[in-house]
């Protein structure tokens, strides 16, 4: 097999908003490799909704760290908090100055509501687009020195002297490997290990095995969130938090709200609501009624719903997989406990969402620690280290056999036998030399899925256990 080799500055595993932020911030004396799964479109931050939650147009920022903390119920990092909701004022100027137009009416933005929060301080494109307008402007924005591949998969990080120098990967089916003077993990989370999210399909916790092999913490794995509406259809995809915010209420088929026991109703935290929608039993609906002008807010929505024949009057919901708030631990500069190695966005745990990540905190979050992961990096160039990857060898119908496993047990209620059986399929499967893209790609998802199941098991004991123990690729003679 030819191998390639590839030699930059820094590389960027994901193509998504920390990814790209990183990219823009960092000095365009470096050469900069950005690696998307698949297609560069196919991240969640492309997805998104709702928006960006900033204080921008506030006194100050903080009744936007009280709601981020009270969200958590506590469980956030005050001071990180404070970083990036003070940080986060900046935000949309900033964004703009790349090309970024948020939607605004007459003189001013025109501004969404989410759950928890007490204001309304959701900055949106395109009505519920955002995503996709944010990423096309900041992406067209993306200076001479950086360079996107698509369609890699980064299946090891290289190691030499205790520093990350590079890793071994797939450009579409063949070998190749990138030496780096910084790796940055930008990878997303874990949705999409199952079928019921609202994740895009590469989300398969890639950075967390990645950075796990080579020794980086990770902590509070079980902090997993459940988003209340997905649309209940074959194919789930969000509804966003921000319809609520404009007026829709959660109702059940004889049209009582479902939401009436908590003070903020329909616009409770999240986690409150997905424990609610999923104890309720029936079906649950979006009544829309009272949301003006929803065609034109909520474009995307209209036209999702008039594909799948449903009324946009009264939506189909139940919760689904959404994001994962820990991850690999970082400092306030993105920076792992492995020289060279950063990590940014939803794969990080920055302590700043604690148990319960607050509405449009997430793109706030990939800006905010991607400036800063680009405004500290160092960089420290590397001569040519290989090292050899093993996978487990097993075909497509053994994997999806274990995948189908995996949303047997990552629900909103774990269940212990599900997830101890999960563990003991998976403890001992045979290993090869022989990697190919897919094998690679299995065991990625595979492992990733493992170190959630014992973080879910722990947690039965201990809620703030910490995963540390590091994966070992034993191959048998
Ligand atoms: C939504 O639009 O409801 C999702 C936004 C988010 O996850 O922050």
């Amino acid at each position: 097999m030819s191998l390639q080799l590839k030699k930059v500055d820094v590389l960027i595993v994901g193509t998504g908003l920390a990814a790209v932020t990183t990219a823009l911030h960092l000095p365009k004396a470096l050469n900069v490799l950005l690696v998307a799964k698949e297609s560069v479109h196919m991240t969640n931050s492309d997805l998104a909704q709702g928006g960006i939650a900033s204080s921008y147009l506030e006194e100050t920022s903080e009744a936007h760290g009280r709601d981020t903390y009270a969200a958590s119920k506590g469980t956030s990092e005050k001071k990180r908090v404070s970083l990036l909701v003070e940080e986060g004022r900046r935000a949309i100027v900033e964004m703009e100055r790349f090309g970024v137009q948020f939607d605004r009416e007459e003189e001013t933005y025109h501004l969404g509501k989410e759950g928890a929060h007490g204001l309304p301080r959701i900055y949106h494109a395109g009505g519920d687009e955002t995503g996709r307008y944010v990423m096309q402007a900041l992406r067209r924005a993306l200076p001479g020195n950086v360079t996107v591949l698509e369609h890699v998969l980064v299946d090891d990080l290289i190691v030499h002297q205790g520093r990350v120098v590079g890793a071994n990967a797939f450009l579409h089916e063949e070998r190749f490997r990138i030496l780096a003077g910084a790796v940055v993990l930008a990878t997303g989370g874990i949705g999409a290990l199952v079928d019921w999210t609202s994740n895009c399909p590469a989300v398969t916790g890639d950075g967390l095995i990645l950075a796990h092999r080579v020794g980086a913490r990770l902590t509070h794995l079980q902090r997993i969130q459940f988003h209340p509406t997905l649309l209940a259809v074959e194919e789930p995809q969000l509804v966003t938090e921000a319809l609520r915010g404009a007026g829709a209420l959660l109702v059940d088929r004889y049209g009582q709200h479902v939401m009436r026991h908590h003070p903020l109703g329909s616009l409770a935290p999240r986690d409150d609501v997905s424990h609610t929608l999923t104890n309720h039993g029936g079906p649950v609906y979006l009544d829309t009624r009272h949301v003006e002008r929803l065609t034109e807010r909520f474009p995307r929505l209209a036209k999702t719903c008039d594909r799948c024949g449903i009324d946009v009057a009264r939506i189909p919901v139940r919760p689904g997989l959404h994001f994962h708030m820990g991850g690999v631990e970082v400092d306030e500069f993105g920076r792992t406990a492995v020289d060279g190695l950063y990590a940014v966005g939803e794969v990080a745990d920055t302590g700043v969402h604690g148990a319960n990540r607050l509405a449009s905190n997430s793109l706030l979050e990939c800006w905010v620690f991607g400036k800063r992961v680009a405004e500290s990096m160092q960089v420290q160039q590397t001569d040519a280290h290989a090292f050899e990857s093993v996978a487990y060898d097993l075909d497509r119908l053994g994997f999806q056999t274990l995948r189908k496993q995996i949303g047997k047990w990552l629900t909103i209620s774990p269940d212990k036998d599900e997830l101890k059986l999960f563990l003991k399929n998976t403890q001992s499967l045979p290993l090869t030399k022989h990697v190919t893209r897919q094998l690679c790609e299995q065991t990625l998802q595979l492992d990733a899925a493992r170190l959630l199941a014992r973080a879910l098991l722990e947690m039965e004991n201990d809620d703030e256990h910490d995963i540390t123990a590091r994966t070992t690729h034993a191959i048998p003679n």
